[in-house]
């Protein structure tokens, strides 16, 4: 039974749960945070290394206001109410994104969380928090800009791993698996560059429908792939070799 070393998670689908049942959208967004437990302690009792989870794209700002607050609202009650057993679980937190435009005190509460967690070896956990694959790239592309000004680096010499190194996901290993919940299939700006050779699986159940059977479908569905990386079939790089 192969586990994929890193799973990536675009947990769509949140609003729909809700307006299913004639709720406001943000009782969808709830009972996501609740899915987002389950999904962590899942992925530690798997023995999966690494889960990063898209909680807000640097494109949901554009959602009404209200809706802006509650899911940062949201955040702010799973860092508060869950990080002590996060860290008594032994589980890393890591945020990825933007942090530029960010408030204070979600700031704040997002340091806390990776200075609390940051001698951890458990699971991973790797929160997309403002976070877009394209902004993530520009980004890193003003930096290592900025290291050619300096002096530091020559543009000529500047390759893959550099780029990778000073992206937010620098020192982690790319997503094996990428599961978007929702059946809507496409990536929506999320880890572009990382994701290049991870197996995509769309589930139709909606984010705040995920539970462990959900996850175990998905990883299921990752063994039976066959991965290439750009190789031929028999070129002993089948999953996991
Ligand atoms: C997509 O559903 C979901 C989001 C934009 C946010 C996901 C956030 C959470 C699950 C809660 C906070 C996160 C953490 C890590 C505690 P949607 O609103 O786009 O659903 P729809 O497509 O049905 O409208």
């Amino acid at each position: 039974m192969i586990t994929p070393q890193h799973v990536a998670i675009i947990m769509d689908g949140n609003g729909r749960w809700a307006e299913r049942r004639g709720q406001a959208r943000t009782a969808g967004h709830r009972r996501g945070v609740e899915a987002v437990r389950e999904a962590v302690r899942t992925a530690g009792e798997l023995g999966i290394g690494y889960l990063t989870l898209f909680a807000f794209s640097s494109e949901n700002w554009r959602r009404p206001q209200q809706e802006v607050n509650d899911l940062m609202g949201l955040l702010k009650f799973f860092i508060r109410r869950d990080l002590a057993e996060l860290h008594q679980e032994n589980v890393r937190v890591r945020v990825i994104g933007d942090r530029v435009s960010l408030k204070p005190d979600i700031l704040a509460l997002l340091t806390e969380a990776e200075e609390l967690t940051r001698n951890n070896d458990g699971l991973q956990l790797i929160i997309a928090f403002n976070y877009g694959g394209r902004n993530d790239i520009a980004r890193a592309a003003q930096r290592l800009a900025e290291r050619v000004v300096r002096g530091e680096l020559r543009a000529e010499d500047i390759g893959e791993q550099h780029v990778n190194a000073t992206l937010d996901t620098a020192g982690l290993p790319d997503p094996d698996l990428l599961i978007r919940t929702s059946g809507e299939q496409r990536i929506s700006n999320f880890l572009l560059w990382q994701a290049a050779y991870a197996e995509f699986v769309f589930l139709p159940c909606l984010w705040p429908d995920f539970d462990r059977r959900a996850f175990e479908e998905a990883l299921e569905i990752y063994r039976c792939r066959n991965r290439r990386f750009g190789k031929v079939a028999n070129q002993d790089v089948a999953l996991g070799s």
